[in-house]
């Protein structure tokens, strides 16, 4: 990669330096008592903030959390995110209540060799996310104020066009982060140069989100596996009837099309678990897919399928897997993505989990982490990455 990486940057010397960080802190809370449900993204920059102090620079981590509208939401503050980080780093941080206002100027003056400061979230401020390049410049000149040198180990956020991730870089020597770097190397292997076979596993709820990533992924899969609520699009336009089950009719031809280009390499369920209703608490049988009863939703998908998909992933040198095969915060309905994710265990080539909700679903099912190749933290960055999308943050970083 052409892109200088944080061991350029400490080469150079960072002792007393104030770095900026861009983090992607964007971790999911519980609705209810608001704590942190996964902590997978904090742990993942921890790398990059270690180095860092050891190394003696003021460490200055910026982020995003959910998706406020320009102003300050108390749902979205990250300061639940600066106790967790604390706790993990081992190490206090100093959390500015504002992003660059008086707490923050004040938290980055304070800021010894050695310590972390994080800023309330960017996204409490419209210049973050705003489309206008003189709104966000003129964001982006207040954060670099922050340091003499900017990381970017913030892969979740780098296919967005946004002030910390985009024009931040413009105006700092910047390097990528120990996360980016991984990521980006990682992505790279999968996209031009896999071991084969090359299966991936698509779940997820809709087609439509997936599409651009299939048609870019046709080409090169041995096999593709698909699983989740995108399944009975599939099924329905090879003819199926899918009861109540999620489907997106504009997208029907589209899939007989995929279908038939794919010749054979589109692998979908043969069984699929049907329930009366969305909820745990549903009647349900497996069926399948040629007798799902009308008056019932396909919530995962079947023990023959996992068994067919676990054989397929078996021959695998390489697989790639993004999106759950059903609803597995259900427990009636996690056994389809459970059995998918343990197979993938044992894949004796290169593994990747992509971020957002199968990296969930990995920790939440108490799955060994390690027993995995990567689990990546970006869901749609990892997906623009394999369509082959030039990603803002990325491309920042080259210039
Ligand atoms: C994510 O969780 O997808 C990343 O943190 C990016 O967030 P966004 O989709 O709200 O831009
Ligand atoms: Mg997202």
């Amino acid at each position: 990669m052409s892109i200088r990486n944080l061991d350029d940057l400490l080469a150079e010397g960072v002792s007393g330096r104030r770095v900026l960080v861009r983090a992607d802190l964007n971790v999911p809370l519980d609705k209810e008592t608001g704590q942190i449900t996964d902590d997978g993204r904090i742990r993942a920059v921890l790398p990059t903030l270690t180095a860092l102090r050891d190394a003696g620079a003021a460490v200055v981590v910026c982020s995003h959390l959910g998706r406020p509208k320009g102003a300050p939401d108390p749902k979205y503050s990250l300061a639940p995110v600066a106790d967790r980080l604390g706790e993990l780093l081992g190490a206090e941080v100093a959390f500015a209540t504002d992003t660059v206002g008086e707490s923050a100027r004040k938290a980055v003056e304070q800021l010894g060799a050695g310590q972390v400061a994080l800023l309330e979230n960017l996204r409490f401020n419209a210049g973050e996310t705003s489309k206008d390049e003189t709104e966000r410049g003129a964001f982006a000149d207040q954060l670099a104020a922050f340091a003499e040198a900017y990381v970017d180990d913030a892969f979740g956020a780098v296919h967005r066009r946004h002030a910390s991730v985009h024009d931040v870089p413009a105006r700092l020597p910047h390097v990528a982060g120990r996360l980016v770097l991984r990521e980006v190397e990682v992505l790279a292997r999968l996209r031009h140069e896999p071991d084969r076979p090359y299966v991936v596993v698509l779940g997820g709820s809709k087609v439509s989100d997936k599409l651009a990533v299939i048609e870019a992924l046709l080409p090169t899969v041995d096999k593709l596996l698909i699983g989740g609520g995108m399944c009975f699009t599939f099924l329905r336009a090879q003819g199926h009837e899918v009861g109540k089950s999620l489907l997106e009719e504009e997208m029907l031809d589209t899939c007989r099309d995929l279908l038939a280009r794919g010749e054979g390499r589109i692998v979908l369920p043969v069984d699929v678990v049907a329930a009366t209703e969305f909820s745990a608490e549903a009647a349900y049988d497996t069926v399948p897919v040629t007798a799902i009863p009308a008056d019932r939703l396909g919530l995962d998908i079947g023990p023959r399928t996992v068994s067919e998909f676990a054989e397929a992933i078996g021959t695998a040198r390489t697989v790639f897997w993004n999106g759950p095969m059903g609803v597995f915060e259900l427990a009636p309905f996690a056994a389809g993505t459970r059995g998918i994710a343990e197979s993938i265990t044992t894949v004796k080539g290169f593994t990747v989990v992509g971020g957002g909700d199968s990296a969930a679903a990995v920790r939440a099912l108490g799955l060994d982490e390690s027993s995995f190749g990567h689990i990546s933290t970006g869901g749609g960055a990892s997906l623009e990455y394999l369509e082959g999308k030039a990603l803002p943050g990325i491309v920042a970083l080259e210039q």
